[in-house]
């Protein structure tokens, strides 16, 4: 048995069934995993893997294996472990992994501290834990990376700020900024699973509610559109004008968080800040408002502020606490304010993993082979990786598009000819 801390072996069957349903969505993963099996662009090196153990990440590992690689997996949250995923990568896929569903803190960190003591040439992060943790405690096994990825815009975003202030260690590829990432996983993965986790913990009807979107990027957008096709009428708040501009000619209604905070019935925070719906807000909401935060850590809803205005606290169902303030008013909070979509529910479906996570497999391999010869700093995916994820999509999805004519091509590079 691979070395692992997961919560019981005995679900590896079950979690078998699950990666391999998944797998059935993610046939680009799948053409990458048989392309790997035969060349094993990956052999002998290294990977240390810090992402949400979903059963689409099973099959990124099974793919990184087949390519020759040493994988090992941690998780990128607590909550958001799949446990019979766990079990079923280190019993049916021997890939070890150390990952428990609302394992503490303590445990987390432990969790990624093992994975590092393999001894990676390469990371692959979500949110940026993993990387944080090796330039604030391993710094010296960061020369023997040779490249990191990196899935999110909030760990995105962490990396620039250590490249800005010189301390990046070692080269990253954001694969957040891949067009077949974030135009996708993005909008329709976060628009689908958000809702997705908001219905499975209270089973609350859409139609004919104020949804609040907090946050016009990429996901508040799919959050927006597909709260507003289950028919509530959408509200977004936004602190960057040309996004509250797209967002108003989108068509929804546009409101600073004071005034959205009296009118919404569900709230659902996307930006990657923090505090984002804080007492001042927490005082002007309806009895029955419900909390829901879709951004990566769970800082946008200020809890300890709400902790302190209630009365009361009280668990009402899974996933589901209930906060009585003053005023005869309860407000609702989802998954304690983390991801709504992975702790309530399962994560974006693996449709759309599948070009996150084939951006992901074709970037290690551009990684491997482009050894030594990058600096340490943030790297966009190589545009012909991005396009061939693109490719490959349609194909596997049986769309057909069309070609430029020569003349065409000819009418493109050339200047000349105007009217
Ligand atoms: N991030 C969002 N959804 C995910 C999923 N299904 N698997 C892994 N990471 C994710």
């Amino acid at each position: 048995m691979v070395e692992n801390d997961v919560k019981d072996l005995g679900l590896a069957d079950d979690g078998r069934l699950r990666v391999e349903w998944a797998d059935r969505q993610m046939p680009v993963l799948t053409r990458i995993r048989e392309r790997f099996e035969k060349e094993k662009p990956l052999d002998g090196v290294t990977i240390a893997a810090c992402l949400h153990v979903t059963t689409e990440t099973a099959n990124l590992m099974r793919t990184l294996k087949a390519a020759g690689a040493d994988v090992a997996l941690c998780a990128s949250n607590p909550l958001s472990t799949q446990d019979a995923t766990a079990a079923a990568l280190v019993g049916a896929y021997e890939i070890p992994v150390y990952a428990i569903h609302g394992v503490d803190d303590a445990g987390y960190y432990s969790h990624i501290k093992a994975v590092l003591d393999r001894k990676p040439k390469i990371t692959m992060d979500d949110g940026g834990d993993l990387v944080t943790m090796l330039h604030q405690h391993r710094q010296d096994q960061l020369p023997e990376i040779i490249g990191g990825t990196e899935e999110t815009t909030t760990g995105v975003i962490r990396l620039r700020s250590m490249e800005a202030n010189g301390v990046l260690g070692y080269p990253v590829i954001s694969i957040n900024d891949a067009d077949t990432k974030h135009l996708f996983d993005n909008r329709y993965g976060t628009g689908q699973s958000a809702m997705d986790g908001i219905i499975r913990a209270t089973n609350v009807l859409l139609a004919g509610k104020t949804v609040v979107v907090c946050g016009y990027g990429m996901c508040g957008r799919g959050v927006a559109s597909r709260a507003k096709g289950m028919g509530a009428d959408v509200v977004v708040t936004e602190i960057d004008p040309t996004r509250a501009l797209e967002a108003a000619m989108d068509g929804y209604r546009v409101l600073p968080g004071r005034d959205a905070a009296t009118q919404g019935d569900i709230f659902i925070t996307v930006t990657g800040n923090k505090h984002v719906l804080r007492a001042e807000h927490f005082e002007l909401m309806k009895d029955g408002a419900i909390l829901a935060n879709a951004g990566h850590f769970d800082i946008e809803i200020n809890l300890a502020e709400l902790r302190s205005m209630a009365n009361d606290v009280t668990s009402v169902r899974p996933e589901v606490e209930e906060y009585s303030l003053a005023g005869d008013r309860r407000v609702y909070v989802l998954s304690e304010g983390r991801l709504v979509n992975l702790a309530a529910a399962e994560g974006h479906p693996a449709a759309v993993m599948d070009m996150s996570f084939a951006n992901q497999a074709l970037s290690c391999e551009w990684l491997a082979r482009t050894h030594g010869s990058l600096e340490n700093r943030v790297y966009d995916v190589p545009e012909d990786i991005d396009k061939e994820v693109a490719r490959l999509k349609l194909e596997t999805m049986g769309v057909r598009i069309d070609e430029l004519t020569n003349e065409q091509e000819t009418y493109l590079a050339a200047w000349e000819e105007g009217t």
